[in-house]
């Protein structure tokens, strides 16, 4: 098999965490006869302050012949807030219509979580990824006035929210393809259930969205009969990820709650330097990034943890259709994270260069 991947390493500690995660995909394509064709792109701070070019409509063009792209982080300090955030990483998310953002949390052996009670933490976000409150619709009436209304509004197609829930469904159950799901009850799995989808929403507050969002769900549940569906409010998810993270299997929502969540999940699963990503479009161009952002602290340090890129990639091979080679990345993080200090006690024990080493001793 022959890929083509654009590799954006983008700003602060994306290139630094790319750079990792690249020399453990070519380590695994090659162990997998994948021959894997990468090409650079600067899009980002520099290329921004140097040229005034963000992202142009000729490249994203130019992106869609890929057959993935791989992207560090963008953002910079200097910048205009969100410029570089919202015309390079968001122009690339919904110019490639990448509808589904998928965040996977799992707590790796040996990895401290802030959590008293995580025996067992092993679960996906689907977060929509191009709808919601993140279309930019809204407007501001009498700027600057006493009288000033802003409106931003949350905006959802059925269209978007069918395709978004199937790929749940569909996701749930080939995560599940072998054995059910071991949370589920004796009494679920004696009904034939084998995995678990919840809805996280806002029904009793944001009700034109939700019921949209529950009705489709309604719809399509008779078609994934093996499937347990349930609806949790998003603030009461907020207290399950603490306080029994084991209850999830695959929560499904919106783009602007799934931001915000997958940051909480993070943070349970031991932070942002573990926490992988891709933005799917199952149809086009995918893109894998880690969750976290460019770390401007600690750029150009080699301290800045790659394991979140590293697991991208692995993102990445599953998309592809290789659950073989993306299983032999997962393991050899598994295997590499009881030997950091850093992911026990938070603090940086092993520099960026040295983990991409461990990781690539220990693929097998
Ligand atoms: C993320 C980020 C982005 C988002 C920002 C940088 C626009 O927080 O990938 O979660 O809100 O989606
Ligand atoms: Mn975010």
């Amino acid at each position: 098999m022959n890929y083509k991947l654009a590799v954006i390493p983008g700003d602060g500690t994306g290139p630094e965490v790319t750079r990792e995660a690249v020399r453990v995909l070519m380590r695994v394509a090659e162990l997998h006869q994948l021959s894997i064709q990468t090409t650079a792109h600067d899009f980002g701070a520099e290329r921004y302050f140097k040229t005034g070019e963000l992202l142009s409509d000729a490249s994203v063009d130019a992106l869609r012949s890929y057959d993935a792209i791989l992207l560090g982080a963008i953002g910079h300090p200097d910048a205009p807030p969100g410029l570089l955030e919202r015309d390079i990483l968001l122009k690339l998310r919904f110019s490639l219509d990448q509808y589904i953002n998928l965040r996977p949390v799992k707590l790796y052996p040996g990895v401290r979580s802030p959590l008293r009670n995580c025996a067992a933490m092993d679960y996906v976000v689907v977060r929509e990824n191009t709808g919601g409150l993140y279309t930019g619709v809204g407007r501001q009436l009498q700027a600057g006035t006493p009288d000033e209304v802003a409106e931003q509004t949350m905006v959802y197609t059925y269209a978007q929210v069918e395709r978004c829930l199937r790929y749940a469904f569909e996701y749930a159950l080939r995560r599940h393809a072998d054995t059910p799901w071991t949370g589920l009850t004796d009494a679920q799995r004696a009904a034939g259930y084998r995995a678990k989808l919840t809805l996280c929403g806002k029904s009793n507050v944001l009700t034109y969205v939700f019921d949209l969002w529950n009705r489709v769900l309604a719809a399509l549940k008779p078609q994934y009969p093996t499937v347990y569906v349930d609806y949790v409010h998003v603030d009461a998810v907020c207290i399950y990820m603490i306080e029994d993270p084991a209850r999830f299997d695959v929560i499904v929502t919106t783009n602007m709650f799934g931001d915000i969540i997958t940051d909480l999940a993070a943070t349970t699963q031991g932070g942002m330097g573990i926490a992988p990503g891709g933005n799917l479009n199952p149809e086009g161009v995918s893109m894998f990034e880690p969750i976290g952002g460019t770390a401007p602290l600690f750029t150009g340090k080699n301290e800045i943890n790659p394991l979140a890129a590293i697991g991208s990639v692995g993102l990445m091979l599953d998309h592809l259709g290789h659950p073989d080679a993306a299983a032999m990345v997962d393991r050899a993080i598994a295997k590499t994270t009881p030997t950091m200090a850093s992911m026990q006690a938070g603090k940086m024990g092993m520099s960026t260069t040295a983990v991409g080493d461990a990781v690539l001793a220990n693929l097998s």
